[in-house]
């Protein structure tokens, strides 16, 4: 008695498992539930078993008779389940959402396009805090306290001794602490002064360049500044170097280019002079090198720092630097 409900069930998982559609599982349903189905016969056929066995079978049976009756259900639910074959209320002729596609910042996408020509030259990208102590940011770089080069730097004070980095020239000190000669390294970044104008935003981006090694030479840092020029302008473009000065650069010197609005004609842009400063640089002053510990007698090195917004508002022809920063998309989808 007890394995022929066993394998009633059995019989109608395997018919279950080969229905294809509702029709067929409703069918089956009958065929086994229904008033002359196989379960209910089963079942009818309790009341002739011997009295005492008869209320086991009887249990058995139910909870069988439940089991396939809840298999079934299911499966009509599933194939009954809305679908996007079967559902009308999806217009699959509706055209689509259109999701709109961000981009990269145009700050982003001039930084990225400058470290890749470095990268190409073999420099390798290292970063420092935006939040720097003043020994990193001054005191390292030949820049004691109370030195008139620290007012062209005046920046935003967190504590007497930390700042928000005025340059991306700590980096080097930082770098150079931790790894010996040679090195050859760009830090891109984020920069803060307390300045605002057309040309002066209090936040902006900087690229940091910093070689060392032996018998590196003023003439190393002219054809790397030049090839950098030549790839990220024009490859006509012409340079200067003039003398300048900077604490922790000796010599040092400021770097112009061509302009490139009026090609040398004098403009508004470049003040009627023809050139545009675009790159301060220098050989790196001894004095640095003391204070990260290198040997001054073997090694010699270069150093260059550029604002990556001019670099930006020179290859687009932007008059505005604040037009970076007011996050109006239609200025920013132009990118
Ligand atoms: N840190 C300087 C500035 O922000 C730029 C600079 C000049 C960086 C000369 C250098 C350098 O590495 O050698 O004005």
């Amino acid at each position: 008695m007890e394995k022929t409900i066993e394998q009633i069930k059995k019989e109608a998982l395997k018919e279950l498992e080969a229905a294809s559609d509702s029709e067929s599982i409703k069918a089956l349903s009958v065929r086994y539930l229904g008033r002359k189905g196989a379960v209910t016969q089963y079942l009818r056929n309790i009341s002739n078993l011997p009295k005492e066995s008869r209320p086991e079978a009887g249990k058995k049976a139910n909870q069988t008779k439940r089991a396939i009756d809840e298999l079934f259900k299911n499966a009509l639910k599933r194939l009954e389940a809305p679908s996007y074959e079967t559902d009308n209320r999806i217009d699959v002729s509706l055209p689509g959402r259109v999701t709109r596609r961000g981009s990269l910042h145009p700050i982003t996408q001039i930084t990225q396009q400058i470290c890749d020509i470095y990268i190409r030259m073999g420099f390798d990208v290292a970063e420092g805090p935006e939040v720097e102590t003043d020994y990193y940011n001054f005191e390292a770089l030949n820049i004691p306290k109370n030195h008139p080069a620290r007012d062209m730097q005046d920046t935003f004070y967190i504590s007497d001794n930390i700042v928000l980095r005025t340059h991306t020239s700590p980096v080097q000190p930082r770098i150079m602490e931790k790894q010996k000669p040679p090195v050859r390294i760009i830090a891109p970044g984020k920069v803060y002064r307390c300045d605002s104008d057309l040309t002066h935003t209090p936040m902006f981006h900087q690229i940091e360049g910093l070689l060392v090694d032996e018998n590196v030479s003023f003439g190393d840092l002219k054809g790397v500044l030049t090839t950098f020029v030549h790839q990220i302008f024009d490859p006509e473009t012409s340079l200067r170097f003039r003398p300048s000065f900077f604490p922790f650069t000796e010599p040092s010197a400021e770097v112009d280019i061509r302009c490139v609005i009026c090609k040398g004609n004098g403009c508004r842009v470049c003040s009627h002079t023809g050139w545009l400063e675009v790159i301060g640089a220098g050989m790196v002053h001894p004095a640095v090198f003391e204070n990260v510990g290198y040997d001054t007698t073997c090694y010699t090195g270069f150093a260059f720092g550029m604002g990556v917004e001019r670099i930006a508002m020179l290859k687009y022809g932007i008059d505005d630097i604040r037009k970076y920063f007011e996050n109006d998309l239609r200025f920013l989808r132009q990118f």
